[in-house]
């Protein structure tokens, strides 16, 4: 089944390509920062975390770790969550009077993100800021070299930002987030301490959790990169590449651990055997997608936080209009894969398998249903808003909705189905709520 899912196509893609850093995961491992950082030979480096974090436990253990090393390090906090743009400038401007020959990002994904794009900027300044971001919103400018050595520590388990060469920022003159990405933006080295998300709050483990799951589900799901054309440039082979053997592999453990863990995770903070796996499931689906591609659930997410208006969300300190990340992903999520299972059938019905979903009697034709059905059963498990009405969405936003996301032109044409304007309007009605 999975090998007749990559079978060739004429003019159809014959490679792909897989990018990932060297990756070191488990318990207590940020205390490894130093001694890398200086394998690295870092001598000078910058510290991005948030507000929150900056004076709790990770940044001491990295700050102790680095003098230890014997190396030298200036702390960057003012990061908004959710990384906007002037994150960045600000950010940018610090690693460019620093001096620095090194970069250390401790945050989710968030802090991850302005410290990938702060680099870009401080390194190579453009005079507009949308110059590298992909038409038609920008100029498409090519980067033009690496930026510095960068060890990427997460503190939460979702984004799998340490393992991708993606930022994603919000441009706030256009209120609205879009994607930076380049092989040059993959950090050099992640290093996964999954005691950072012991202390979470139940809500950001369960935003998190649903992004992990949405990233191993769109690219377990995505077109097959048998079926992208074939590129010109190897060395400018797109992100987006589609499905593939090694996505695949990383995105049906991240589905097996988001299946079984999930729950537990969210609902017991003390559950250590779940939050350690949700941690390296995230990483795993950041592996994946960052080699194959998200599709409609992360494109059509870009509209639903362009267009929310007065929402804030339990545990998370940011003023409202917000709705993070992955809640803005999962909300259509039931009503998308309802639709894009037409497209893959037997790969949503495994997926489903991998998700541990109820099964029975399910046949091949049921796939998009039984796939919708385990999606809101965790849902309503970790008490998420019920489709788009739970975040103060109606009828009248759905063409708003769909306009805005349609620019995600990429990622959509990356489903397994072609998908236009009106599918997604449509797609949206039906993920107003479910039953
Ligand atoms: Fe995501």
């Amino acid at each position: 089944m999975g090998c007749q899912y990559f079978e060739p196509c004429e003019h159809g893609s014959d490679s792909f390509t897989v990018d990932i850093p060297k990756v070191t995961f488990g318990r207590g491992c940020l205390q490894e920062a130093g001694a890398r950082a200086a394998s690295l030979g870092m001598s000078q480096v910058a510290l991005f975390t948030d507000p929150f974090l900056r004076d709790g436990p990770y940044v001491e253990i990295v700050s102790q770790s680095l003098k230890l090393a014997g190396i030298d390090f200036a702390v960057f906090s003012e990061i908004r969550i959710e990384a906007d743009d002037a994150s960045v400038e600000r950010g940018a401007r610090f690693v460019a009077d620093g001096n620095f020959d090194g970069m250390i990002s401790v945050g989710g994904g968030s802090v991850m993100d302005t410290a990938k794009a702060a680099m870009l900027y401080a390194l190579y300044p453009t005079e507009d800021f949308l110059d590298y971001f992909a038409p038609p919103l920008g100029a498409g400018k090519a980067m033009p070299g690496a930026l510095l050595r960068h060890i990427a520590c997460p503190t939460t388990s979702g984004t799998g930002s340490e393992c991708t060469s993606i930022s994603v920022i919000r441009i706030n003159e256009l209120d609205t987030k879009f994607v930076l990405a380049n092989p040059i933006m993959l950090a050099d080295q992640a290093l996964i301490d999954p005691a950072c998300c012991d202390s979470l709050p139940r809500n950001i483990v369960a935003s998190t959790g649903f992004d992990l799951l949405s990233h191993a589900l769109e690219c377990y799901t995505a077109k097959a990169y048998t079926q992208w054309a074939k590129i010109e440039d190897p060395t400018r082979r797109p992100l987006i590449q589609g499905a593939n053997p090694w996505s695949d592999l990383a995105a049906r453990k991240a589905l097996e651990i988001a299946g079984k863990f999930l729950v537990r995770g969210v609902n017991d903070a003390a559950d250590q055997q779940a939050r350690d796996q949700l941690s390296w499931g995230a990483s795993l689906a950041g592996m994946a997608f960052g080699n194959s591609g998200t599709h409609l659930a992360h494109a059509m997410s870009y509209g639903v936080t362009h267009l929310m208006r007065d929402i804030s969300t339990r545990d998370y300190a940011v003023e409202s209009p917000f709705v993070p990340h992955g809640i803005s992903v999962v909300v259509s999520a039931p009503a998308i894969f309802r639709y894009a299972a037409e497209g893959a059938p037997e790969r949503h019905i495994e997926a489903a398998m991998y998700l541990n979903a109820d099964m029975q009697g399910a046949e091949v034709e049921d796939a998009g249903e039984v796939v919708a059905g385990c999606i809101i059963d965790l849902m309503k498990q970790t008490d998420m808003p019920n489709g788009l009405s739970g975040l103060g969405f109606g009828a009248d936003d759905i063409k708003p909705l769909a306009a805005s996301s349609i620019r995600q032109g990429r990622a959509i044409a990356n489903a397994p189905r072609e998908t236009n304007l009106q599918d997604i309007e449509n797609i949206y009605a039906a993920a107003l709520s479910y039953d």
